[in-house]
């Protein structure tokens, strides 16, 4: 049985996270990817940027499987195996692996409670380095509206299929980065009216 899981979004996404990618990760950074879902990502990004090491996650086995299948099948040598992390637990199980460089979500914090939103932030304050950088890319509202109708209609879908789901306002993803620790560097406008935030973790907290 073939577990890739593939999606016609990521082909049309990859390229243009993979260019802000490279610019605002180091070039050895030590990644750890959340909510890594089917894992094409993981295997692209780590294939186009040799010197990271690429650490895929997600809570979902199905998920995990897909991700391991596009290691056995196309994996360069710098992604490891998928672990198992909801960002929303206090302990992800990876503190022999920290600090990291980098952490990358993609398609994330629409896509589950807001919770996850504060764990992910939470985690990055305790388990990035002083510097380190955490990108995030999906659909936000700025000041309170959509920023394109179809956004709009994508909110109302993703509420109608669980009430906790939703399109987030930028300012309240920056006001919880802040609260642990991440500054907002960047805000950089993406293909179909998606955005990719970039935080750098403060060396002081
Ligand atoms: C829409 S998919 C995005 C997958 C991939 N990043 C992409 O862009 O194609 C959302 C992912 O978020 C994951 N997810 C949901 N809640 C999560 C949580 N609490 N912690 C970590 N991942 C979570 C899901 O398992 C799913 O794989």
């Amino acid at each position: 049985m073939n577990a890739r899981l593939s999606s016609p979004a990521t082909a049309r996404n990859r390229e243009p996270i993979l260019e802000v990618l490279r610019r605002v990760l180091p070039a050895d950074a030590r990644v750890l990817e959340l909510a890594s879902g089917a894992g094409e990502h993981a295997v692209y990004f780590a294939a186009a940027l040799p010197g990271v090491r690429w650490r895929p996650s997600d809570p979902d086995a199905a998920a995990r499987a897909s991700i391991a299948a596009w290691i056995d099948a196309e994996g360069a040598g710098n992604i490891a195996p998928p672990l198992a992390i909801d960002v929303s637990a206090d302990d992800w199980g990876v503190t022999d692996e920290a600090p990291f460089d980098a952490f990358v979500a993609i398609n994330m914090i629409h896509i589950s409670p807001w919770e996850a939103t504060l764990g992910l932030m939470a985690g990055a304050g305790r388990l990035l380095r002083a510097g380190g950088v955490l990108f995030t890319y999906g659909p936000y509202m700025r000041d309170g509206r959509h920023t394109a109708p179809s956004n709009a209609g994508f909110d109302a879908s993703l509420k109608a299929r669980d009430s906790r789901w939703g399109v987030r306002d930028v300012a309240d993803v920056v006001r919880a980065a802040g609260d642990n620790g991440l500054a907002l560097d960047e805000i950089v406008e993406m293909p179909a009216n998606n955005l990719s935030l970039v935080f750098t973790k403060r060396a002081e907290r």
